[in-house]
């Protein structure tokens, strides 16, 4: 029997499974979708293996229906030539940043993109000359530092500290980190992977710090929607002009609307040379957003909201799973406050795994190793994905961490 064949049963017993316990069945997350015979980066990589792929950040669950529906529109026009977004998407935007965030955004601000990861190349490339530095926080998502390096800068990383259980910015490992030819401060926020949102008190202290030596902040707040327990997010550009002034804020319904193939994200950058600067460097190397995604951006943020509502409430209740599966079963691994996002930031130094991943993965669960994101004493579990998937994904871990016991 090969793998797939099993699992296909599997995934048949499972639903099953689910049909018997309809009435836990309520939510349009928990169905089960088949990904393994798709174009899909996550499930192909075990492709074969009864490995479940809990790594890179997307989710398993299918777009709000209104943005299904204006992709069939836009398939059903049956031309798909070179794009521009069109009034009615920027308006949705606009009209989306002043719903959420109270920000009166200018339609000249936004300079669209393929992708956030081209923006902070990009930034890298347009503020910076060879020798200056970068300023980032660590542990950080890989193309904070990644970014910089492939466009020959060097970045300096202040790492992150606990509070309690929560991490925050340590503010003596910045002072020490920023020099005279620091240049950039690459921030994230919500904070991946540490899954805070930052105050409005950490924005004011970063706000100061950002002045005081005179930094550009770039702000990658992709994962701004993904908040959890009613939390609001705050775009570090609405402090106040002065900081609107030298920031840019890249922004997506990638993460959120689960759209990340469809490529089409934005910076949003209130200052005129700032955002020539950045239009020129990335003149001739940076791919046009194309049709579809122009299409699902405009309805995701203009309907996508009652989705989104039982989205937010469907992963904390992954998120309270997790927790309390492994502090039950697993108390070996260490977990933090997770306020938003659906990847959970875990301690598995008490393992002592010269290779983590590989360890997991040889019991059927595929995380991402936490040296990418330089610290290689922790994994990352993608959550975003039906409670029966998560729940099997918890089992083979528990299973995992007896074999070394
Ligand atoms: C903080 C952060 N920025 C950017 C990205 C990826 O952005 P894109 O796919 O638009 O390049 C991710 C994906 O996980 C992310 O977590």
């Amino acid at each position: 029997m090969t793998h797939t064949f099993v699992y296909e049963i599997e995934l048949f017993m499972r639903s099953l499974f689910l049909a018997a316990n309809s009435q836990i069945m309520d939510s349009i997350f928990d169905h089960i979708h088949e990904r393994r015979i798709t174009d899909s980066q996550k499930w192909q990589k075990y492709e074969g293996k009864d490995i479940l792929p809990m790594w890179v950040a997307d989710m398993d669950f299918k777009s709000p229906e209104p943005v299904l529906q204006a992709l069939h529109d836009r398939i059903d026009h049956g031309i798909f030539g070179y794009a521009r977004p069109e009034p009615s998407t920027v308006e949705a935007i606009l009209e989306m940043l002043e719903r959420n965030y109270d920000w009166q955004v200018k339609e000249e601000w936004l300079v669209w993109l393929p992708g956030l990861v081209v923006g902070l190349n990009i930034t890298s490339r347009a503020f910076t000359e060879p020798g200056d530095n970068i300023l980032t926080n660590t542990p950080i998502y890989p193309p904070f530092i990644l970014g910089p390096r492939f466009q020959n800068r060097s970045v300096t990383k202040a790492k992150m500290v606990l509070d309690g259980n929560k991490w925050v910015i340590d503010w003596d490992a910045m002072e020490t980190a920023v020099d005279e030819n620091t240049k950039i401060f690459l921030f994230c926020n919500p904070y991946n992977p540490c899954a805070r949102v930052f105050e409005r008190d950490e924005l004011e202290r970063v706000e100061v710090f950002c002045e005081r030596h005179d930094l550009i902040i770039c702000s990658d707040e992709i994962h701004c929607e993904l908040l959890l327990d009613g939390r609001k997010h705050m775009p570090i550009a609405t402090l106040s002009e002065a900081t609107a002034q030298r920031s840019l804020t890249l922004i997506a319904p990638s993460k959120t609307y689960n759209l990340a193939g469809l490529g089409c994200s934005l910076a949003i950058i209130p200052n005129d040379d700032l955002r020539r600067r950045f239009a020129s460097a990335a003149r001739g190397i940076m791919a046009e957003v194309n049709n579809l995604g122009y299409a699902a951006c405009e309805a995701a943020y203009r309907h996508g909201g009652p989705w989104l509502d039982e989205l937010q409430t469907y992963l904390a209740g992954n998120r309270d799973l997790i927790q309390s599966f492994i502090q039950e079963h697993i108390p070996e691994i260490g977990l933090y406050e997770h306020q938003a996002t659906y990847l959970s930031w875990m301690d598995i130094s008490k393992l002592e795994l010269k290779d983590p991943v590989a360890h997991f993965e040889s019991h059927g669960i595929g995380l991402t190793d936490g040296a990418f994101f330089d610290s290689p004493s922790h994994v990352r579990l993608n959550f975003g994905c039906p409670q029966s998937t998560l729940q099997e994904g918890l089992n083979r871990m528990k299973t995992a961490v007896e074999a070394l016991r």
